[in-house]
């Protein structure tokens, strides 16, 4: 009995000075650890990185074939697309980092090679509607565990929508000339581009 009022006058001196109070928020500081992005998050964006890469470098390679043909305005328009492609792998990572994880940068293809100017416009068209696809679906996945990368991946679905718009006017407006000409060809670079 004695050493039980021992404790407890004991207890209540340790409570009178505070020195609970301070073990506790000592805990506490260590347990409040800041909010990071789940793995599934993680492993989607990771993926969408690797994608906006990709579409730098189909844009860089584009940009110099362009190039190298005399295109001249079909090289500016797709030395633009690959800085913006760049920019959204970019804006992904930062995201990542503002929720306190450190992005892995997966490898792209990088090898591009093109015949003509149509199959660019082609494949751009199917690059970007496959990552309109990826970014719809990404975002219904995300809708009931992550509203905030849901969020976040608004701004790309809309990107995706007017990239996908874009060249599908280009691919309409290729229609318009005989493909096998050059010379319709060049128009059609000067009217569209
Ligand atoms: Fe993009």
């Amino acid at each position: 009995m004695k050493e039980d009022k021992l404790k407890e006058e004991l207890f209540n001196e340790i409570k009178r000075r505070g020195l609970l109070e301070q073990e506790d928020s000592e805990v506490k500081e260590t347990e409040s650890e800041l909010y990071k992005l789940n793995n599934k998050t993680i492993k989607i964006l990771t993926e969408r990185i690797k994608d906006e890469y990709t579409a730098h470098y189909f844009y860089r390679a584009a940009t110099n074939w362009c190039q190298d043909k005399n295109y001249k305005k079909a090289s500016e328009f797709f030395k633009n697309e690959a800085d913006s492609e760049l920019e959204h792998a970019q804006k992904i990572q930062e995201y990542m980092t503002d929720f306190n994880v450190i992005p892995e940068i997966p490898q792209s293809p990088i090898e591009h090679k093109f015949d003509g100017l149509i199959e660019i416009i082609k494949g751009a068209y199917k690059m970007e509607l496959g990552l309109m696809k990826s970014y719809n679906e990404n975002s219904k996945d995300l809708f009931n565990d992550d509203m905030t990368t849901f969020d976040f991946l608004g701004k790309f679905r809309k990107i995706q929508k007017e990239a996908v718009i874009e060249y599908s006017d280009l691919i309409n407006a290729s229609e318009l000339v005989d493909i096998n000409d050059k010379f319709q060809v060049l128009y059609f670079e000067q009217t569209y581009f």
